[in-house]
């Protein structure tokens, strides 16, 4: 079993991703456009080869380089868990006629506007949406949708680009920040709680899923600074309140002909009880929330996913122990980290519950809180109960302070 990885270096996943494919038993080789010297040591050891090209996003030339390196070896899988490089992933395979996702089985995954326009056709309820690539076509949705709307790009990431839009003088007032998005979803605004469903699908059939609770929704969290968002992987995932969801989230992956690997789906449900589809992507979902599953049932989900998508087959038995809570934090000020308050209480009340701690030590500059999730670090929690987990979380929130100056 040969497979070729994409980019086993970048984002943080990778390199354990690689490693896991390296434990089922496959030999695995690497593409990327960093040098072999500044990957990661975990992925480093676990590659077989690696072939560094000039750059990633000329696929031609990736083809072309990849023929060459190969000489004629044929590959097995090629596995892409980055965004970004999905549909480079699937053009490789269809030059190298390798099986896997295509090009237009990927395509609905990239593209929100045709993520909706395939699950409207098998009857799951998304957003009422239009597709915009002008001032005139926003302002012209937003009036057949009806306001409150969202305005996002097709193939955004990280709630970048992302606005909610109450009247006529809130989408004057945006439609100018979106000028260099060349074609945006717009859509009407779903008020409710927000979730994932993630799963580790294999032939077809999900063989794990996971669902997190997202406190506060991504926008809001992306849209305040002061707040310390959570995510919570719940531990009691046949809560009736998650049912809707489950059963949407088993119907997306039927509609979009989805065969093997990880897919990260998000969905909301609305104060009536309604379940309304969000996004979804045929990958993990960042973050450090693959950690997060790990911590909720002990099981290595990086090989369990390698094991899925080379041998077709699922081993671990899950046994769903914990909620688990990651508390992401932002520093208060702008500059390198100054004093951190809070945290010897803090963990003498609740440290046998942390399981992971990345916050960034004092004299460490501060990271771009809306450009990564994971902030200035983030203190990541488990407990069986989840009242109790929610509690603890709230207090990592509110009393854990970092400074920077
Ligand atoms: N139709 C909608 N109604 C309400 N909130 C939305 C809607 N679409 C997006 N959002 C908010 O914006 C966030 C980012 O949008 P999403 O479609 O998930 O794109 P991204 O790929 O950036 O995560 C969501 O997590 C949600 O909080
Ligand atoms: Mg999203």
């Amino acid at each position: 079993m040969l497979v070729l990885i994409i980019s086993p270096g970048y984002p943080a996943d990778m390199p354990h991703f690689t490693r896991g494919l390296v434990e089922v038993g496959a030999t695995v080789l690497g593409v990327g456009d960093s040098p072999k010297d500044s990957l990661p040591e975990v992925a480093r050891k676990a590659l077989s080869g690696y072939l560094q090209v000039r750059s990633l996003w000329n696929i031609a030339s990736v083809v072309y380089e990849l023929r060459a390196w190969l000489q004629g070896r044929q590959v097995d899988r090629i596995e892409c868990l980055w965004e970004a490089a999905m549909l480079l992933a699937a053009e490789l395979r269809q030059a190298l006629d390798v099986p896997g996702l295509t090009v237009s089985a990927t395509l609905p995954f990239r593209d929100k506007e045709r993520m909706k326009q395939t699950l409207d056709a098998a009857g799951i309820r998304t957003p009422r949406h239009l597709p915009a690539t002008t001032v005139a076509g926003c302002w012209d949705a937003a009036e057949r949708i009806g306001f409150p709307v969202i305005l996002k790009p097709i193939a955004g990431a990280g709630s970048a680009d992302t606005y909610r839009v109450d009247d006529s003088d809130g989408l004057r007032d945006v439609l100018p920040r979106l000028a260099h998005v060349p074609m945006v979803s717009v859509e009407e605004f779903i008020d409710g709680e927000e979730y994932t469903f993630d799963t580790i699908t294999v032939d077809g059939r999900i063989a794990y899923y996971n669902i997190a609770w997202y406190r506060p929704r991504p926008l809001v969290a992306r849209s305040n600074e002061w707040i310390s968002p959570q995510v919570i992987a719940l531990r009691d995932v046949d809560d009736a309140r998650l049912a809707g969801g489950v059963r949407m989230g088993f119907d997306v992956i039927r509609a979009l002909g989805f065969r093997a690997g990880f897919t990260h789906m998000e969905w909301y449900r609305k104060t009536d009880g309604e379940v309304v589809f969000g996004e979804i992507g045929a990958r993990p979902p960042g973050a450090h929330q693959v950690d997060q599953m790990k911590f909720a049932c002990d099981f290595d989900v990086y090989r369990e996913w390698a094991r899925a998508v080379t041998f077709g087959r699922f081993e671990a038995k899950i046994e769903r122990k914990f909620n688990v809570a990651t508390i992401y934090k932002r520093a208060q000020g702008v500059g390198r980290i100054r004093a951190i308050e809070g945290l010897g209480e803090l963990n003498r009340r609740y440290g046998e519950h942390v399981v992971w701690n990345t916050l960034l030590p004092v004299g460490a500059q501060r990271r771009n809180w809306k450009q990564t999730l994971v902030s200035d670090g983030f203190i990541m929690l488990r407990h069986p109960d989840l009242v109790e987990t929610m509690r603890m979380a709230d207090e990592f929130g509110a009393n854990l302070k970092l400074y920077a100056s």
